[in-house]
C-alpha cells in the first residue's frame, strides 16, 4: 500500500511514533549521564495544596548525620522557598537522615515533606530555640514568668502550610527539657513540637513526634486546622507532653490519632483568665475523631483548663481511652469566665479508668492573683451517647461551682463495668444538673433517669461542620537524582 493512500490521521501518528523511538534511542544511547542510571526519585502524597517549586534541604548545606545543626540549612531553605509563595508555592524535602535543628520559621502556600526514613532531632542547646513573646491570651508562659522558646516548627500569619511525610520522626528529644523543669532551672517556658499561630489552611500529617519537650502540636489563633495520622508518644510521667492542643481555633479536624503521653491527649483550651477574656478568641467547631489515648495521670480529651476565650461545638466520636485517667474531662475554676457548651460525644470504648466522667470546677491555677473572683464560666449542654467501659474505679466525679452549676448534662446508654476494687460511691455529684437514660450503674440524682425511650435526648448533630468537607489532592514529588 502506497503511503498517500494511508488515512492522514494514521500517517501523523506513525510518524510521532517514529519521532518518539528515535529521540528515546537517542537519549538511551548518548550522554555520560545515561551511564550512571539517572534515577528518578518521585513519591505521591495527599495535601490540601500541591506546589510548583521545590528544593531539597541538602541544597542548602544541610547534613543529615545526627551531630551538624540544620537549623540555618532549614531558615535558608525556607527563606529561599518564600519567594514562591505568591507563584504556586513550594516543598521542601527532607531526605533520609537524622537531621538535628534548633527552631525554624516556615512559610506561607508551603510543604515541608520529610521522608520516611528522614528523622528531626531537636536541638538540646538553648542558643538554638529564639526566645519569643508570651501568648497574649496567656499572659505569661507557662513554665516561667516572660517569654518562651519559640517552638521547633513554628509559623505565624501564614496561609496554607503542609506539614507532612511517610510516618516520618519528629523526636524532640525532651528528657533534658524535663529534667530542667523539675528543676525549675528553666528561664523561659519549654518549646513545643509545633506551633501555628495566626493562619489559616493547615495540613499535619503522617508524623510520628516522640519525647516533645513540652506540648506536641499547638494550633493557636487560626482556622481549618487538620492533624490526621499522627502518633505521638512520650512518657506517661513525663511533664505536660500534651498531645494536640487546638487553642483559640476555628474549624479543626483532628482524626486518626495515637497519642500515649504524660499529659491530656487533646486539651481544648482558648487563653487563660484574665488574658483569655481580654483576648476573647474562642475555640469552636473541633471535630475530634478516630483518636487512641493512652494517658494514666490525664484524659483522653481535657476542656480546658484554660478556656476563657470559651469552648463551643466540640464533636468527639469513636474515641478510644486505655488506662486512661479519664474520658472526656471539663476543667475550669471561677476567675476563668468564658464557657464550654454545645459538647457531643459519642461511640467511646474506654478500659482501665480512674474515672469516665470528670468535671471539675475548682481547678485553680491561675496566671496570677489578677484574675476577676466575678469572673464565673459556663458550663452547659455536655452530652455523651453510645459509651462503654471496662475496669472502672469511679463512673463519674461531678463537681460544679456553687451559685454557678454546670447545666444541660445528658448521658444515654452508657454502660460502666468496674474494677474489682471500686469505690463505694461511684457517682460524686455536686452543683450539676441534668438527665440520664440508660446509664449504668445508676447515675446521681441530679442526673434523673428518662427511661428507656428517652435515649435519643443526647443527639449528636446531624450536619457537618465545613472542615469535614476539606478535600485532599495528590501531590507529587519528583526530582531526577544523578
Ligand atoms: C521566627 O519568627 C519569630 C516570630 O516572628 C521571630 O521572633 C524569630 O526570630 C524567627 N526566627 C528566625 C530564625 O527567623
Ligand atoms: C500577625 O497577625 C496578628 C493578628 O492579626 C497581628 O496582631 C500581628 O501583628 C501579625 N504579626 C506579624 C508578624 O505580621
Ligand atoms: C507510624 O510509626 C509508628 C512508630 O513510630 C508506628 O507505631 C505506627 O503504626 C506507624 N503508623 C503507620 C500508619 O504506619
Ligand atoms: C497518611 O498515610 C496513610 C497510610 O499510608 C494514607 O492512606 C493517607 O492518605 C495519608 N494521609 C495524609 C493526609 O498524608
Ligand atoms: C449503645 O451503645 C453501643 C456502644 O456504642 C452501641 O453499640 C449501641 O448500638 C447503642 N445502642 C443504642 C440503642 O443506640
Ligand atoms: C484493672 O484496673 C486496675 C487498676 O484499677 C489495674 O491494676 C488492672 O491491671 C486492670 N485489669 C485489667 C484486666 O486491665
Ligand atoms: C464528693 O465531692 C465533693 C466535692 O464536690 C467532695 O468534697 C467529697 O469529699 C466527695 N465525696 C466523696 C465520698 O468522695
Amino acid at each position: 500500500m502506497e503511503l498517500w493512500t494511508i488515512p492522514r490521521r494514521f500517517q501523523v501518528m506513525v510518524m510521532n511514533a517514529v519521532l518518539a523511538i528515535g529521540l528515546l534511542l537517542f537519549l538511551c544511547t548518548s550522554g555520560v549521564d545515561s551511564r550512571k542510571h539517572p534515577k528518578l526519585d518521585w513519591f505521591e502524597y495527599p495535601a490540601i495544596s500541591c506546589r510548583s517549586h521545590q528544593a531539597s534541604l541538602t541544597d542548602f548545606g544541610g547534613v543529615g548525620d545526627g551531630e551538624t545543626s540544620n537549623t540555618k540549612a532549614f531558615q535558608a531553605a525556607i527563606d529561599h522557598l518564600s519567594q514562591f509563595s505568591s507563584d504556586g508555592g513550594s516543598q521542601l524535602y527532607v531526605p533520609p537522615g537524622r537531621w538535628l535543628t534548633g527552631s525554624f520559621n516556615l512559610t506561607s502556600h508551603f510543604t515541608l515533606y520529610l521522608d520516611k526514613d528522614a528523622v528531626l532531632l531537636a536541638s538540646q542547646d538553648e542558643s538554638e530555640w529564639p526566645v519569643i513573646e508570651p501568648l497574649p491570651s496567656y499572659g505569661r508562659g507557662r513554665d516561667a514568668d516572660g517569654g518562651r522558646y519559640s517552638s521547633l516548627i513554628f509559623g505565624t500569619n501564614l496561609t496554607d502550610v503542609v506539614i507532612t511525610g511517610a510516618n516520618a520522626t519528629i523526636d524532640g528529644q525532651g528528657d533534658l527539657w524535663w529534667k530542667k523543669f523539675r528543676n525549675g532551672e528553666l528561664k523561659y517556658t519549654r518549646p513545643y513540637l509545633i506551633e501555628i499561630m495566626y493562619s489559616n489552611s493547615i495540613q499535619i500529617s503522617n508524623l510520628t513526634l516522640v519525647n516533645s519537650p513540652s506540648w506536641n502540636v499547638h494550633p493557636v489563633y487560626s482556622s481549618n486546622v487538620v492533624a490526621q495520622g499522627l502518633t505521638i508518644r512520650a512518657p506517661v510521667t513525663s511533664p505536660n507532653t500534651d498531645g494536640i492542643n487546638p487553642d483559640s481555633c476555628t474549624n479543626t479536624r483532628i482524626e486518626d490519632c495515637y497519642i500515649v503521653s504524660g499529659d491530656d491527649c487533646v486539651a481544648v483550651k482558648s487563653g487563660w483568665d484574665e488574658y483569655g477574656i481580654a483576648f476573647g478568641m474562642p475555640t469552636k467547631q473541633l471535630v475530634i475523631r478516630r483518636l487512641t489515648c493512652i494517658s494514666p495521670f490525664s484524659a483522653a480529651i481535657a476542656l480546658g483548663s484554660e478556656m476563657s476565650g470559651g469552648i463551643q461545638d466540640v464533636r468527639a466520636e469513636d474515641i478510644t481511652a486505655i488506662d486512661t485517667e479519664s474520658g472526656v474531662r471539663i476543667k475550669t475554676s471561677v476567675g476563668r469566665g468564658g464557657y464550654v457548651k454545645e459538647i457531643y460525644v459519642r461511640r467511646m470504648t474506654m478500659k482501665t479508668m480512674k474515672w469516665v466522667f470528670w468535671m471539675t470546677g475548682n481547678y485553680g491555677s491561675h496566671p496570677d492573683n489578677n484574675y476577676d473572683p466575678n469572673a464565673i464560666p459556663q458550663i452547659k449542654n455536655i452530652n455523651y451517647r453510645d459509651m462503654v467501659a471496662e475496669n472502672v474505679t469511679m463512673a463519674a466525679r461531678l463537681e460544679g461551682i456553687a451559685g454557678d452549676p454546670f447545666t444541660g448534662i445528658c448521658m444515654s446508654n452508657v454502660t460502666i463495668g468496674l474494677t474489682r476494687k471500686p469505690k463505694k460511691l461511684q457517682w460524686n455529684c455536686t452543683e450539676i444538673a441534668g438527665i440520664s437514660s440508660g446509664v449504668t450503674p445508676k447515675p446521681c440524682n441530679l442526673l434523673p433517669d428518662q427511661g428507656p425511650g428517652e435515649t435519643a435526648s443526647c443527639n449528636f448533630p446531624e450536619d457537618s461542620l465545613p472542615i469535614e468537607n476539606i478535600e485532599v489532592k495528590m501531590c507529587s514529588w519528583s526530582r531526577k537524582n544523578l
